[in-house]
């Protein structure tokens, strides 16, 4: 198409698609949605069911690999998983060298690209053997990177991984162990955590997956594709919405003053965090889900008074006309914010549990991407809208 031009001058037939709101930029048998009718399903699988059943391990696998583990393939992945936990003690001298109060994001986008130095032999990405021991390494110590990013901010020391935990359990364990007791959480929040793994495990294009589709074409090794993907992720239009929504209910305070909030919404003055979706039109599946892992952990920690008031304006928004309208509902991040709160976890850590979930989806899609034979380097067109031809002015007439 490119080559129909009207002419010399026309840079041919093309797309003019800024977003990629209507242009699909690769194959893949990975994650299904339908927006309208909220559908969310991976390798097929409804995320109910996922939710309901399986553990944030056996859906990664699933995600990954296309398939449900047998017992003996789940028990290897959670073996080798867990046997790969640990970093390198340089990785740990690299984050302590961060100042005391950096972000855990920027620190986990430089620690997961610094893993690249620490294997080279990733860049080997043509050995599906290699690919899968690269795979493994990265979903593992993304929860130790996380939580020792957390426990820079609070300049405590870092915990080393208990491999004697499950995976969410050893990642709570590296977060919050205070002593040299064995540490335990209660079952009932491990599993929650475990659910809201797996609910942000894959969501096909999003910004953060593009970007590691994007980077990976160019056949780099799959940490420094997926540093990138945590880089599109700590941008507060993609990962930052739980934490304006917990921001937002703090400032609403009450339900008594919910009604002059949404007329303010109304009035155009600021938007309803957690509330609407580029692809949800009708409603979030996660939202659902959510809502009753809010249920599970309060019943353990106490229910906030903000569950209240988010309860009360998800009533008031979903029977208001505006709202109705522009098929606004509950997206992912309205209660998501409140259960991590209720957990103990501060707002900026909210985008590194995100990224936790995310890895096996980005992973999945680089691995995809990596053995598609018809995906090229990324290299979208642009339209050139700046001057041609000018004639170079010296500087001693310039200046
Ligand atoms: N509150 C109030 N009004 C809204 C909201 C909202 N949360 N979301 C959209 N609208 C209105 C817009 O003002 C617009 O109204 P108009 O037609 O009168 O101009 C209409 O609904 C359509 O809005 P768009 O911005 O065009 O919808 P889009 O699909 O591009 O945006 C988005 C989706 C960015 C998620 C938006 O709904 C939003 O800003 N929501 C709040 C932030 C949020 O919760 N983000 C998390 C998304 S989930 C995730 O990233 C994991």
């Amino acid at each position: 198409l490119g080559k129909i031009k009207a002419s010399d001058e026309d840079p041919g037939l093309c797309t003019y698609d800024p977003g990629f709101t209507n242009t699909a930029s690769c194959k893949s048998s990975i994650t299904y949605i339908d927006g309208d009718k909220g559908i969310l399903e991976y390798r097929g699988y409804p995320i109910e069911q996922l939710a309901e059943q399986s553990t944030f391990l056996e859906v990664a696998y699933l995600v990954v690999y296309g398939e449900l583990p047998t017992k003996e393939q789940y028990d290897a992945w959670v073996h080798e998983i867990t046997y790969h936990t640990f970093v390198h003690e340089n990785v740990k001298g690299f984050m302590q060298g961060f100042r005391y109060d950096a972000h855990p994001m920027g620190m986990l986008m430089a620690s997961v690209g610094a893993l690249s130095t620490f294997y080279p032999d990733a860049r080997n990405i043509h050995d599906a053997d290699n690919r899968h021991m690269q795979i493994v390494r990265m979903i593992a110590k993304m929860p130790t990177l996380g939580a020792w990013a957390f426990r820079h901010a609070q300049g405590k020391p870092y915990v080393y991984p208990d491999n004697e935990l499950s995976y969410t359990e050893n990642f709570l364990a590296m977060l919050f162990k205070m002593s040299e007791l064995k540490f335990s959480a209660d079952p009932r929040l491990v599993r929650a955590l475990d659910v809201l793994l797996i609910l942000h495990a894959d969501h096909e294009q999003n910004c953060s997956t593009n970007a590691v589709r994007s980077v990976g074409s160019s056949q780099v090794d799959p940490y420094s594709a997926v540093a990138a993907g945590v880089g599109a992720l700590y941008g507060p239009l993609h990962g930052g919405a739980n934490e304006a929504v917990l921001k937002m209910l703090k400032r609403i305070g009450t339900v008594d003053n919910i009604p002059a909030f949404i007329e303010g919404v109304k009035a155009g003055n600021e938007r309803l965090m957690g509330f609407g979706h580029r692809v949800y039109k009708n409603f979030d599946p996660r939202a659902k889900i959510i809502k009753k892992a809010c249920d599970d952990v309060f019943e353990v920690t106490g229910v906030n008074p903000l569950l209240q008031v988010a309860q009360e304006l998800e009533r008031i928004a979903l029977e208001d006309e505006y709202f109705v309208k522009r098929k606004l509902y509950p997206n992912v991040d309205f209660y998501s914010g409140l259960i991590y709160e209720a957990l103990q976890f501060p707002p900026e850590m909210f985008t590194v549990l995100f990224a936790i979930g995310r890895a096996p989806g980005w992973l999945a899609q680089w691995n995809e991407l990596i053995q598609d034979k018809e995906q090229k380097i990324a290299r979208p067109k642009q339209i050139y809208t700046g001057d041609r031809t000018l004639t170079f002015v010296p500087r001693e007439e310039r200046w």
